[in-house]
């Protein structure tokens, strides 16, 4: 495994809209809550451990959201990590409700927003939001209102940047005629490509892309990582990190752990660089999993 001179400053930097740059290896905080994303983490030490060690490694990009515990995410944040280190950045989002352990329901109305935003600045100990996601476009409001809702907090000064989560490269488009959008969090790793297409607009437009999911899922995924980790004494989840991170300059990966021996592991991809003919094996495993 790759431990020594461990520091998420070895993946280099992001800029967030040109007004905040942040190391390309951050920290998704959703897995320290309960099971089923619900409730209280069973070791709420261990819990403030992995956050503290994460900055400690330099990581200064935390992604949460208001409906992770639901509110617990944020509060242990806050708990383990106030007062914050000037250059730490903390992303959460709104635009859920949580009926009950593994529920989701949509909810961007405007009345949604505005009350899940006093919520997360409130259990952050905050006075302003660094980055503030649309988790999810919700069907039953328009896409508008619940963008025109975060762009007047931006100008109420609740939020510094506004971004969004699960979309297409139209809402994209369609937000940024109302404020502008500094990253974009979907689903997406080697195996998992569907919004190629979103990466690329990224890149092509200055927009941070943080995949969620990192690692892929299958047995072909799984044979290809461990065949290159092995060559690098890396990690399977190394292997797929550091292939995210070569992607794209514009890529910010936020896996994330229970475990300060995982979050140490995932922090020591920053500095595994790929051979191309490895970035390209794994490229090719999407191929290999539709012909099998
Ligand atoms: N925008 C969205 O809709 C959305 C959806 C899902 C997630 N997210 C965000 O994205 C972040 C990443 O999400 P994710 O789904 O990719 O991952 P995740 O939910 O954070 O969980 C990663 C899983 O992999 C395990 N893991 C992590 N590092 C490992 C390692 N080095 N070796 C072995 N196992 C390891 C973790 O278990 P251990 O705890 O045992 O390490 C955990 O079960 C989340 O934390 C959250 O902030 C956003």
């Amino acid at each position: 495994m790759i431990k020594k001179g461990l520091s998420a400053s070895a993946a280099g930097e992001v800029s967030l809209g040109g007004e905040i740059s942040v190391y390309r290896l951050g920290f998704g905080a959703m897995r320290l809550t309960g099971e089923g994303i619900w409730g209280p983490p069973k070791d709420r030490k261990g819990a403030s451990a992995v956050l503290r060690r994460a900055v400690e490694l330099g990581v200064n990009f935390i992604d949460t959201a208001d409906s992770y515990g639901p509110h617990v995410d944020e509060e242990l944040i806050a708990e383990a990590l106030f007062p914050y280190p000037a250059n730490l950045v903390i992303a959460t989002k709104g635009g859920w409700n949580r009926p009950g352990p593994n529920q989701w329901t949509h909810d961007a109305t405007p009345a949604h927003l505005r009350k899940a935003i006093e919520g997360s600045l409130k259990r952050l100990r905050l006075e302003r939001i660094d980055v503030y996601q649309l988790h999810a476009p919700d069907p039953a409001v328009s896409f508008e209102a619940s963008v025109e809702t975060l762009a007047q907090l931006r100008d109420e000064g609740k939020i510094q940047l506004v971004a969004l989560s699960n979309v297409t490269q139209e809402h994209i488009e369609r937000a940024n005629r109302i404020v502008p959008i500094v990253s974009v969090q979907n689903r997406y790793s080697f195996a998992d490509r569907e919004w190629d297409y979103v990466v690329d607009y990224c890149e092509q437009n200055g927009i941070a892309f943080i995949p969620w999911f990192p690692l892929g899922a299958g047995k072909v995924a799984g044979e290809v990582l461990n065949r290159i980790g092995q060559a690098h004494h890396a990690s399977p989840m190394q292997v797929a990190l550091a292939w995210l991170l070569q992607r794209s300059p514009i890529m910010l990966p936020i896996p994330g752990t229970s475990s300060v021996e995982h979050l140490e592991q995932n922090v020591g991809a920053a500095s595994l660089r790929l051979t191309e003919v490895e970035y390209e094996q794994l490229s090719e495993v999407r191929e290999l999993v539709a012909t099998r």
